[in-house]
């Protein structure tokens, strides 16, 4: 029988029903079994899933374009912190750190990049793909949200997150109430209790109340991370994900999209196989921004990572991502891929990129390049 399943089992057995945000917990984040905490196979086009960096180095190489005008932005200060969450497997960051050397050395010469990533074994996986940074000391592991910060607060800082908070567990919620997950006979059963205050708050004030039927997800967990991120001195927090806006979900969209996903097949049942498969929750990004501003941050309108990107690569006609191609058949693969990362029919349209930005004057930030597609 799945080890998980029995783990998670046993804690029922002690606690009595627990809370879906402590069953998806366990599912993806187990220090033994959970989905992330086993090893790397389930990233790229072999495994579950595949993120924006295993299509091509050309989405790392635009955001360190990107990161390197935030960094002109703040008055070019040394040092400047990089600070990812969830990197994964590293590629971002090596992508980044790889570009910004070549095309940035000023940039380069500034920037700590630091990486926060709870998976034991995505960070020992880290420590392979970065070994060279990490040995110069260019990019280090840095504590996430649960642990104090240090006086490296105050150093500049862009915050950066792509495919992060639709990790991170969510209450779910009907008009029956919060979802608790029970066990019978060897399965899995869903029972309701009453919203706690903080659930009823945030629903109130971000979400659609569910009429009969119906689910939502309350993304509470990804509000703290976000608070976390956000406590910065002056700087720049990006997120890109897949989510949604409030008007959205008023107008019919994004209600209840709590998934999960195994070989890049999607199932609405997160109860087969415990840590065996990812499951994910859209991306409240209303609820984000939200925090941003209550942090003293100023949240700049939603794009699409279509717009973004081709904000910032419009400008040298993507040369980033042609660099290395001889022949012309290798120009059109990456020119597929780059269509993949930028059009409506691949990630163009279904990702988001929300911009924040602390102690910066407001018409520098609307100037930047990512968030100028269309303008010019
Ligand atoms: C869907 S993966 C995205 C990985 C990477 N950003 C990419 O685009 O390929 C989510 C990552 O966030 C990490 N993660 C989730 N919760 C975390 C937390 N609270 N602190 C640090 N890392 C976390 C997971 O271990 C995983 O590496």
């Amino acid at each position: 029988m799945n080890e998980l399943r029995r783990k998670i089992e046993a804690e029922i057995g002690e606690r009595g029903p627990i809370p879906f945000s402590r069953y998806m917990e366990m599912c993806l984040y187990d220090p033994e079994f959970g989905y992330y905490s086993r090893n790397a196979a389930q990233f790229g086009k072999a495994g579950d899933f595949y993120t924006s960096s295993d299509v091509h180095a050309v989405f790392g190489r635009l955001l360190a374009r990107q990161f390197e005008e935030m960094w002109r932005v703040l008055g070019s200060p040394e040092p400047i912190v990089i600070r990812e969450l969830g990197p994964g497997r590293g590629l971002f960051a090596q992508d980044v750190l790889d570009w910004s050397e070549r095309k940035f050395p000023e940039f380069f010469r500034a920037l700590r990049y630091e990486l926060v990533e709870r998976s034991t074994a995505l960070r020992a996986r880290i420590e392979q793909t970065l070994s060279r940074r990490i040995e110069s000391g260019k990019a280090t592991f840095a504590e996430g949200s649960e642990n104090p910060k240090t006086a490296s607060d105050r150093v500049p800082a862009i915050g950066f997150a792509n495919e992060f908070f639709d990790a991170i567990p969510v209450e779910i919620a009907s008009h029956r109430g919060s979802l608790r997950i029970d066990s019978q006979d060897r399965r899995f059963v869903e029972t309701w209790a009453s919203l706690s205050a903080e659930e009823l708050e945030f629903m109130d004030r971000y979400l659609i109340h569910p009429e009969e039927g119906e689910r939502v997800e309350l993304t509470l967990q990804a509000q703290r991370e976000m608070l976390s991120a956000c406590e910065i001195e002056r700087g720049f927090v990006v997120v890109i994900d897949y989510g949604y806006t409030c008007e959205e979900q008023l107008a019919g969209r994004h209600r209840g999209t709590l998934k999960a996903i195994r070989q890049h097949s999607v199932s609405a049942n997160p109860y087969e196989a415990p840590g065996d498969q990812d499951i994910t929750a859209d991306v409240n990004f209303t609820a984000l921004a939200a925090v941003a501003e209550k942090q003293g941050l100023q949240a700049q309108k939603l794009i699409t990572q279509s717009q973004f990107l081709m904000g910032i690569g419009e400008a040298n006609q993507f040369a980033d991502a042609f660099e290395e191609c001889r022949l012309p058949q290798e120009r059109a693969k990456v020119a597929l891929q780059l269509k993949h990362l930028v059009t409506p029919a691949g990630m163009g349209e279904s990702f988001h990129v929300l911009v924040a930005s602390k102690g910066v004057d407001s018409e520098k930030v609307s100037g930047l390049s990512g968030l100028g597609f269309g303008r010019r």
